[in-house]
């Protein structure tokens, strides 16, 4: 199935793009959100955050969040979110998983209750360097749903800007599953930068594969991408 792609100059027309595409969305009925964080949703936050749009009626369940990590600590997506979007555009109910659950497993079957709760109209995502979404990192079978994650070397590396140093960032992750993530009605992932290219190739002109979880996206009736010219630039 095509996917809808859009070519941006840089992260802030990315940003206004996205935002366009999620006004028009609550305009035509979309009450869920799915959330991302990472550097790539940050100015479409911005947008969000500056606009005068109400979100108080608005639901929003976000992909993931690291284990043992409470939404207290800055490097937590809880913390993220609070952040960069909910403490500015409160919304009716924000829901990320518990990263500091006793009991992870009951925490990710709490996570699809929440989930099958709150089916999703519009799933925000970016993309990690080997085509991972949310933290489904290459290997997970499409049809999992939330699940504990061993974060892969890449990943670790690519996040550990955001800490002190490597041995603090945590090594496991709780994630939404490509299955959740696929029954989304709507998905809008974003890419900025020369690291994405080749994980965008692979996502739109590769094989659909678990080596490169985006490519799934292959299989989604309504996908809209924003990539800039970097992220563009093995298309
Ligand atoms: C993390 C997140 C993903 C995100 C990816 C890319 O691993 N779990 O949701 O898409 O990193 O991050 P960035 O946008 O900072 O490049």
């Amino acid at each position: 199935l095509p996917m809808k792609v859009i070519r941006v100059k840089d992260a802030n027309e990315g940003g206004k793009k996205a935002f366009e595409i999620i006004k028009d969305g609550m305009e035509n009925g979309v009450k869920i959100l799915g959330l991302a964080t990472g550097s790539t949703p940050e100015t479409l936050y911005q947008e969000m955050t500056s606009s005068d749009l109400d979100f108080s009626e608005m639901t929003s369940v976000n992909l993931d969040e690291y284990v043992g990590l409470a939404g207290e600590d800055v490097q937590s997506y809880r913390y993220f979110m609070n952040d960069h979007l909910f403490n500015q555009k409160p919304f009716k109910e924000s829901f990320v998983p518990n990263g500091k659950a006793a009991d992870l497993e009951a925490e990710c079957k709490r996570y699809d209750g929440v989930i099958a709760e709150h089916p999703l109209d519009l799933q925000v995502l970016g993309i990690g360097r080997n085509g991972h979404i949310g933290f489904n990192e290459p290997g997970t079978p499409f049809d999992v749903t939330t699940h504990v994650v061993e974060l892969t070397e890449s990943t670790i590396e690519a996040n550990k800007r955001y800490f002190d140093k490597v041995e603090d960032v945590p090594t496991h992750a709780l994630s939404m599953g490509i299955g959740s993530i696929m029954q989304s009605k709507k998905i809008l992932l974003m890419a900025f930068g020369t690291d994405k290219a080749d994980a965008i190739k692979g996502m739109i002109d590769g094989d659909v594969t678990v080596d490169l979880p985006a490519s799934v996206l292959q299989n989604h009736a309504d996908v809209t991408v924003i990539i800039d010219e970097a992220a563009a630039s093995k298309l």
